[in-house]
């Protein structure tokens, strides 16, 4: 028996990674965190799996149906939203399977991040502008942010940002932001990228708030840095006509004669 921790990917349900599709297909037990998760997933159940929903119960709760099926020798299939290794709770569940000495793996799945600069079309990382992009967040009701890690410390950096669970503050997040970037810094909010509800604004950081208006909803993602809006970057390297490497060897006396 083995508790399969599983990125359900953004939204869209045809953005789960194949392994993880099977994986789910052959579970007997699927606990699915309800409100990211799609549901059209949980039609690659086998017929009679116990599904439950974990966004209504405790650690405790969750961990009692894991140790039932555990019990009764049946895999489990843990579907989490994006990707596993950010803002998942799987740390905190993996932490009592090992106390319990019971097997787990993990799938990776599309992130947020990743699903959202596909909606914009945009490399987040261009020559010259960024090479670097930082994940992150405010603080919240339930998560504290650590004093070293706020936003004017990684804005100073002039990364791209990827500022999760955020929406409901941007009037902070511009304020903290506009001193290092500037005010025409252009910045892209995008709200359930892949669900069939996407939307997207891009902005500046001076023009943000009133472009968004009244919205809502939660589930978004602000991307901000110079990469965003740019098309004055300079062009890679590593495809110039003139750069010798390794499998494209240039010029008469070339770095690597012998690759092939
Ligand atoms: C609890 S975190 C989960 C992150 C997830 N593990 C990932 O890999 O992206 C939830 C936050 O991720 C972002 N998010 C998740 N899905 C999203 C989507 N489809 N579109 C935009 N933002 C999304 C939002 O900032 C949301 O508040």
């Amino acid at each position: 028996m083995t508790v399969h921790f599983i990125g359900a990917g953004p939204g869209a349900p045809d953005l789960i990674t194949l392994r993880g599709r099977d994986l789910i297909a052959a579970s007997p037990v699927c606990l699915y965190a309800g409100s990211l998760v799609p549901q059209a997933l949980l039609a690659h159940c086998p017929p009679g799996a116990r599904i439950v929903n974990t966004a209504p119960l405790s650690l405790d709760e969750i961990m009692a149906e894991i140790s039932a099926a555990h019990a009764a020798g049946q895999d489990v299939a843990r579907l989490h939203s994006g990707d596993l290794s950010i803002w998942s709770a799987m740390g905190e569940q993996l932490r009592r399977l090992r106390a319990l000495n019971i097997p787990y793996d993990v799938t990776p799945g599309v992130p947020s991040f990743a699903a959202a600069a596909a909606a914009l079309a945009t490399e987040l990382t261009l020559p010259g502008l960024a090479q670097s992009v930082v994940l992150t967040r405010t603080s919240g009701r339930a998560t504290a942010m650590p004093a070293r890690e706020n936003l004017p410390a990684f804005a100073a950096t002039g990364a791209t940002l990827a500022i999760h669970l955020s929406v409901h503050v941007l009037a902070d997040v511009v304020k903290d932001l506009t001193p290092h970037y500037g005010p025409d810094c252009p910045v892209a909010v995008v709200w359930r990228a892949t669900w069939p509800d996407e939307r997207i604004v891009r902005a500046t950081l001076a023009t943000l708030q009133t472009a968004i208006g009244a919205e809502m909803e939660r589930t978004a993602l602000i991307l901000v840095g110079p990469a965003l809006a740019a098309e004055g970057f300079e062009e890679s390297r590593l495809y110039a006509g003139d750069y010798d490497r390794r499998f494209r060897p240039v010029g008469t006396e070339p770095r690597f004669p012998d690759a092939t």
